[in-house]
């Protein structure tokens, strides 16, 4: 990413709270965009722990504003463990999200199987995400808004530094393995992630200020994340303060 488009790309709130009042906003809007233009608008979600409270906001605030009847679900990457693991990024999100606001349960299309076949559960995904997502002209399903974070090691959803994962050019979501917990992760592939319309990086707190300026500021550093560059899609990063301390540019925040 060059520091010349940083501006447009980064937005930055003073708070974890503004942070996420105005990402919800700007999700709100995303979705008010793609319903009036496709009829739905199809999102795939991030796991971790920082999007946690983004989700539950959402599913607050926004109860009687979204249209949650077209607006369909998908896992941007999912742990090898049952859907009832605390380690599940599915039951993260269904306990924040899914189960607090009035989401048709049809509209949710969660991973299954990852816990006992790992590879034959990312190729009934990604048959599933082929079938429902509309793709561009280039076959590769095309979602409106992709939410991802941001690892300390630079990895994005499950796109860990070495794995084979992230030479992938013809699948759209596969079971990674992952060395460092000596098991697979299931993920989204490029091939994906860059043909979305909208990706949005959330990081947020001081934990993520120096990977977060490693990512802006040295661009051939070659992390996961670094990849992620949707053409002719947009990218964008909602963080707070805290994550941009060490930028070495003044940034304007909100
Ligand atoms: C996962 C996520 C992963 C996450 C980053 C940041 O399954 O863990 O998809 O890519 O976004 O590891 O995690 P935190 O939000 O917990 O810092």
């Amino acid at each position: 990413m060059n520091s010349g488009k940083r501006d447009e790309h980064l937005q930055v709130y003073d708070t974890d709270e503004k942070l996420v009042e105005a990402l919800a906003e700007h999700i709100y809007d995303l979705s008010k965009l793609a319903l009036e233009t496709r009829g739905q608008f199809t999102v795939s979600l991030s796991g971790g722990s920082t999007p946690k409270v983004l989700y539950e906001y959402l599913a607050d605030a926004y109860a009687k504003k979204m249209s949650w009847g077209s607006i369909l679900w998908f896992l941007g990457d999912e742990r090898c463990v049952p859907h009832t693991s605390e380690e599940s990024n599915y039951r993260m999100i269904d306990q924040a999200l899914f189960s607090k606001a009035p989401v048709p349960r049809s509209n949710v299309f969660a991973t299954e199987g990852q816990d006992t076949d790992p590879k034959a559960s990312a190729s009934h995904y990604e048959a599933l995400m082929r079938q429902v997502v509309p793709s561009r002209s280039n076959e590769i399903p095309c979602f409106d808004l992709i939410l991802l974070g941001l690892g300390p090691d630079g990895h994005t959803a499950s796109l860990f530094p070495g794995s084979a994962a992230l030479k992938e050019q013809d699948r759209c979501f596969v079971a990674n393995w992952v060395e460092k917990f000596n098991a697979h992760r299931l993920t989204t592939t490029y091939p994906v992630l860059n043909n979305a319309r909208n990706v949005i990086f959330l990081a947020s707190g001081k934990g993520k200020a120096q990977i977060l300026n490693e990512v802006l500021n040295s661009p051939d550093a070659g992390y996961p994340a670094q990849k992620v560059q949707p053409t002719p899609g947009r990218l964008q990063w909602f963080v707070d303060k805290a994550a941009v301390e060490l930028l070495n540019t003044a940034s304007s925040t909100r």
